[in-house]
């Protein structure tokens, strides 16, 4: 077992990392101090799969437990799902006191986190991350939120956790495509060691070796709580975790979601590299080493047959565009980035009319 710290304060939660991390739950919350009732929430593939092994550990240590569930699917990131979930709260008899565990991917993780930021005015809320991309990114650093019409997290609060637990062992049913882009942007962004991990251990992380798994998931965490522990508000050094994602939100949309986020921050990855490269400030040989990581991991490098001018239009109407000047983070090395709004719109047309 692995544990990281988020030091936020009086606000500061452990991120617990290992095999049959699911039985320790119980033990975990009374730790922290609570008791009495508890709410799960979770899809019902994910209840069949884990809420069992859960719910029972919660019992043994006493809690009264409630399941809720929700559909599997993005649109269930939704405002009225928000508002079906405060009324079965009240159902279960939800206090002030009464934790909310999210149970699942990114969306259960988001959602549950908004209700629970939102509900009696915030009450307890532990994530419990079941798929490689909320367990290196999504369950870490509070920020929650609903969809709402075309806004895509667009409602929503930084509401921290109050405790994160990650059993390595829930992730041998699930895809890790997705969460290995994720992972490989530490490693670029800050992190020079656990990329040469990567590139020397993908085969036994995609064979879903748990030792492997566990570090994966240990070494991202952790870089993503360093950061998030000195900007949790997203003024600053946060901007970092960015990479690959200005050109990749623009190919999702543009693909209208028919690409992953993680495939579209692939690619990303890629195309900040090589804009990089093509400003002089890293090398042919990294572009390589980048590339070749993200081939091995299942990704994609090529942008897909999308129009170029959509992509840029998408690109300067993205949130994070300031006063019109799209913001991308190039890395300089493997392990170190830059923050740049000087980038030529011109370039950026150049490196995508190449990657096709
Ligand atoms: N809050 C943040 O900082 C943050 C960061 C990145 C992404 N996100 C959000 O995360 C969401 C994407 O998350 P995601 O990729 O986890 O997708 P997801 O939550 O939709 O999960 C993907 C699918 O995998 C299934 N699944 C999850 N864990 C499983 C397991 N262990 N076994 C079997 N099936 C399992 C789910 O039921 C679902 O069908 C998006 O809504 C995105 O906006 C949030
Ligand atoms: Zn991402």
């Amino acid at each position: 077992m692995k544990k990281v710290r988020v030091r936020l304060g009086n606000r500061s939660y452990s991120v617990h990392i290992g095999q049959g991390m699911l039985d320790e739950a119980g033990l975990l919350l009374q730790d922290l101090g609570f008791s009495g009732r508890a709410v799960i929430v979770t899809h019902p593939n994910l209840r069949k799969l884990y809420g069992g092994i859960l719910e029972e550990s919660l019992a043994s240590r006493s809690f009264k437990v409630s399941v809720l569930e929700v559909p599997e699917g993005e649109e269930q990131k939704s405002l009225e799902t928000a508002g079906r979930l405060y009324e079965e709260l009240t159902d279960a008899f939800t206090e002030r006191t009464t934790p909310i565990l999210a149970l699942g991917g990114g969306v259960i993780g988001d959602l549950t986190g908004f209700v629970a930021a939102t509900y009696l005015r915030g009450v307890p809320f532990v994530q419990v991350p079941t798929s490689l991309l909320a367990q290196v990114d999504s369950s870490i650093g509070g920020k929650v939120a609903v969809n709402h019409g075309t806004m895509k997290n667009k409602i929503g609060a930084f509401y921290q956790p109050r405790l994160v637990i990650a059993d390595i062992d829930v992730l041998k049913t699930v895809d890790l495509t997705d969460g290995l882009a994720e992972a490989i942007k530490y490693g670029v962004i800050l992190d020079a060691s656990f990329f040469s991990y990567l590139e020397r251990n993908i085969d036994r992380i995609k064979a879903r070796d748990a030792r492997a798994l566990e570090t994966v998931v240990y070494r991202s965490a952790k870089t993503k709580a360093d950061v998030v522990s000195q900007d949790e508000t997203d003024l600053g050094l946060r901007a970092i975790l960015n990479y690959g994602h200005t050109v990749g939100h623009a190919v999702e949309s543009v693909s209208d979601f028919g690409i992953s986020h993680g495939q579209a921050v692939a690619i990303g990855m890629v195309a900040a590299a090589k804009i990089s490269n093509r400003m002089g400030m890293l090398s042919d040989a990294d572009v390589a080493r980048i590339k070749e990581l993200i081939v091995r991991a299942g990704l994609p490098v090529e942008l897909p047959l999308l129009e170029i001018t959509r992509l840029m239009h998408a690109m300067k109407h993205d949130k994070k565009v300031l006063q019109g000047r799209i913001r991308f983070v190039l890395p300089r090395t493997v392990g170190e980035v830059v923050i740049s709004d000087g980038v030529n719109n011109s370039l950026v047309e150049q490196v995508f009319l190449e990657g096709k």
